[in-house]
């Protein structure tokens, strides 16, 4: 195949250069430079313009608002995050560290929708066919019909997709896959985006989904699916910490639905079930309170859950440590000033560490009180008491708002058993402190929440 001409274009300013450099003829940037294929000469400049079929100029309301049908795969968590299922054209990416579950999950889905009559195409690009095989009899995907191309090159996958016109094709992953156009290396940005984008076009115009496995790198020479965000329809990535056999798929961006809605695998010995009743897997399993532990309820996307937050404040050195997992680390300084300001609780001579169990991610602020009741309690050497949960925003002011949808998250704590629940007052249900079981305390600002928490014991 001829190749056409390449360019080198900068991701700061957009203008383009013959040859590499490592500084940017045009605005000066370092190390922005990246391979891509030249455009000839009069097409649109814009590289995207085919994805979106021309059309007529409409009046909105006039323009039919038809539903995209969707197509279940068969497995309700994936479905949930998905938005009913998978859409014709559609292009998913699914983003996670290695061996978190990927290829075992699109595995699954691929064989179930298989299996419904919508054909399949399974394109690996990092194993072999063989292990790809040895993968589908350990998951007992017996007689499985799905279609496998062990290929990497771009040009053979989209000749093979062209062909085979599956309904859903999977590229497994796109980090593996490199256009004879470019010489970047496989992985590379250049090579990542134009591959992707060669897809799009192929998902848009022949109908097939595509689904993109990226794994997420840590800086180096591998682009991470970050770089493809902007041109996928759905963005999924996988959540949870490879040591427990708890997974979250979260929607963070999805054309077809909603977004932040999760979905809750177990990892079994054959492959990945779905976790129709989370509310309390990541909860550790204490006899009796420690120091330094409380439990948040938060909503992920429409379930409650219920998650503890573990604090350990510790003599630090003359730079103390502030250290966060799965809680923004922004976060955790400010709550530590509103905690000093506000409560006099100082720890500005301490390391401070918070963890959310299980590796969860934790993004609303509506965590802020379990923090920061976490780190007092931590502090002071004085567990909570049992049975407690605690949910809440709290401003730098020091007042303590509410969470959205409180009444189901007192509804799901009290559904699991728990009795003390320290809440914003708006949030607090009218009239009487009693709520399914759960005694509630409704606070306005956090040394109040300080001073019920010493009451209790
Ligand atoms: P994998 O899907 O290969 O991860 P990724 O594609 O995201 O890199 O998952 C690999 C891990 O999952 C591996 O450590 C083994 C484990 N696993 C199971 O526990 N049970 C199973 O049935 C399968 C297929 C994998
Ligand atoms: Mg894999």
């Amino acid at each position: 195949m001829a190749k056409d001409k390449t360019v080198y274009t900068c991701s700061e300013c957009g203008g383009s250069t013959p040859k590499w450099q490592g500084k940017c003829p045009n605005c000066g940037a370092w190390n922005t430079l990246i391979e891509s294929v030249a455009e000839p000469a009069g097409a649109a400049r814009n590289r995207f313009a085919s994805l979106a079929p021309a059309s007529e100029v409409a009046v909105l309301a006039d323009i039919e608002a038809a539903e995209v049908p969707r197509t279940p795969t068969g497995i309700a968590e994936l479905d949930r995050v998905l938005g009913g299922g998978i859409v014709a054209g559609g292009v998913i990416l699914i983003g996670g560290d290695p061996g978190i579950g990927k290829s075992t999950l699109l595995l699954q889905a691929v064989d179930g929708l298989q299996r419904t009559g919508v054909p399949a195409l399974y394109v690996t690009g990092e194993e072999s066919g063989a292990q790809v095989a040895l993968r589908s009899r350990r998951l007992g995907l017996d007689h499985s019909q799905v279609k496998v191309l062990a290929e990497t090159q771009l040009e053979k996958i989209q000749a093979t997709i062209a062909a085979q016109q599956p309904a859903v094709a999977v590229i497994d992953s796109i980090q593996t896959v490199y256009s004879e156009q470019l010489t970047s290396a496989p992985g590379s940005v250049a090579q990542v985006r134009e591959c992707a984008a060669h897809l799009t076009r192929a998902a848009k115009s022949g109908g097939t989904t595509i689904v993109l496995v990226g794994h997420v790198t840590k800086e180096g020479a591998l682009a991470g699916p970050r770089v493809l965000e902007h041109m996928v329809d759905t963005v999924l990535y996988f959540e949870g910490d490879t040591h427990s056999s708890f997974r979250l798929v979260r929607a963070i961006k999805n054309r077809f639905g909603a977004v932040n809605e999760i979905g809750v695998f177990a990892m079994t010995e054959k492959g990945l079930k779905g976790v129709a009743n989370p509310s309390a897997i990541f909860l550790s399993q204490h006899s009796e309170p420690v120091p330094g532990s409380c439990v948040l309820v938060t909503l992920e996307g429409t379930r409650p859950m219920l998650v503890e937050i573990q604090a350990l404040v510790d003599s630090g050195g003359p730079s103390p440590r502030r250290l966060s997992v799965g809680l923004d680390r922004d976060r955790l300084a400010m709550l530590l000033a509103v905690l000093h300001r506000h409560a006099g609780v100082a720890c500005m001579d301490q390391d401070v560490f918070v963890n959310a169990v299980g590796g969860v991610r934790i993004s609303e602020p509506a965590a802020d009180l379990a923090v920061m009741l976490a780190i007092a309690s931590s502090l002071r050497g004085r567990a909570l008491p049992k049975g407690f949960i605690a949910f809440g925003e709290v401003g730098l002011a020091g007042e303590v708002r509410p969470a959205p949808r409180g009444q189901e998250r007192l509804r799901e704590a009290a559904k699991l058993g728990f009795s003390v629940a320290v809440v914003p007052k708006a949030n607090a249900p009218k009239g009487g402190r009693d709520f399914e079981g759960l005694t509630i305390h409704p606070v306005e600002r956090i040394e109040q929440a300080l001073e019920v928490v010493r009451g209790l014991g």
